[in-house]
């Protein structure tokens, strides 16, 4: 009993030496010293990593045809402005309290203001700098023309993009979307 007492303590302080020593990390141009030396190199290939055995020796794969990501609802209409327009349905028509139109704002004024003005008046008001150049310039979002529009047709537009505009699919998530259609809606009718 005793002499195994012994063999574990001194195991232990086998094992405390090398940790220590283990741990050590480099000190000036010194390099670590690895005791252990398969656990500092994963066998898994990491993001951006060099890999002999993949096509063009890219350690990121493109993903298998047909999977998506956890979470990834598809956007059924994304080639059917038509069937968006006449389908789609807001779930949150009508609500305009404070907490929805928030959120609305807050995604507006980041992604969209800059060219179609905070009130939604579009680039020819909007003190915007990144307008003056460009060719199109932003039309009103409280236009007659947007107004007259179903909410279907508007998260198209955001979700897509629309001629020139691109989408606003990747900055937006889906589940703020109406949102941003419902503050349009609201800049609609303080613009009266
Ligand atoms: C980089 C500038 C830019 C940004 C940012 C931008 N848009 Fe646009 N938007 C445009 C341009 C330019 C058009 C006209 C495109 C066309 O019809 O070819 C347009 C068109 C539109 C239209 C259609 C208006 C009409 O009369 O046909 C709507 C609605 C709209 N944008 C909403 C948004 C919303 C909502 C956002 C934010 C999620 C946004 N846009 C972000 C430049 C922008």
């Amino acid at each position: 009993m005793r002499s195994i007492m012994k063999l574990t303590t001194g195991m232990a302080a086998v094992g405390l030496a090398a940790m220590a020593l283990s741990s050590c990390g480099p000190r000036g141009n010194k390099p670590n010293v690895e005791i252990i030396q398969d656990m500092m190199e994963s066998p898994a290939i990491k993001a951006q990593e060099y890999e002999e055995e993949a096509p063009h020796h890219r350690g990121m794969r493109v993903p298998p045809e047909g999977t998506a990501p956890v979470g990834f609802e598809p956007y059924k209409y994304a080639t059917d402005l038509d069937g968006a327009s006449k389908s789609l349905k807001n779930p949150l028509i009508g609500k305009m309290d404070e907490e929805t139109l928030l959120v609305g704002q807050k995604f507006y004024e980041t992604n969209c203001a800059l060219c179609h003005g905070y009130k939604g008046e579009g680039a020819v008001v909007a003190n915007a700098s990144v307008t003056a150049k460009m060719a199109l310039k932003p039309p009103p979002v409280v236009s007659d023309k947007v107004k007259g529009w179903t909410d279907g047709h508007l998260y198209h537009v955001i979700t897509m993009g629309q001629g020139v505009m691109g989408p606003y699919a990747s900055h937006i998530p889906q589940k703020y979307r109406w949102q941003v259609v419902n503050y349009i809606r609201f800049l609609e009718k303080q613009s009266k």
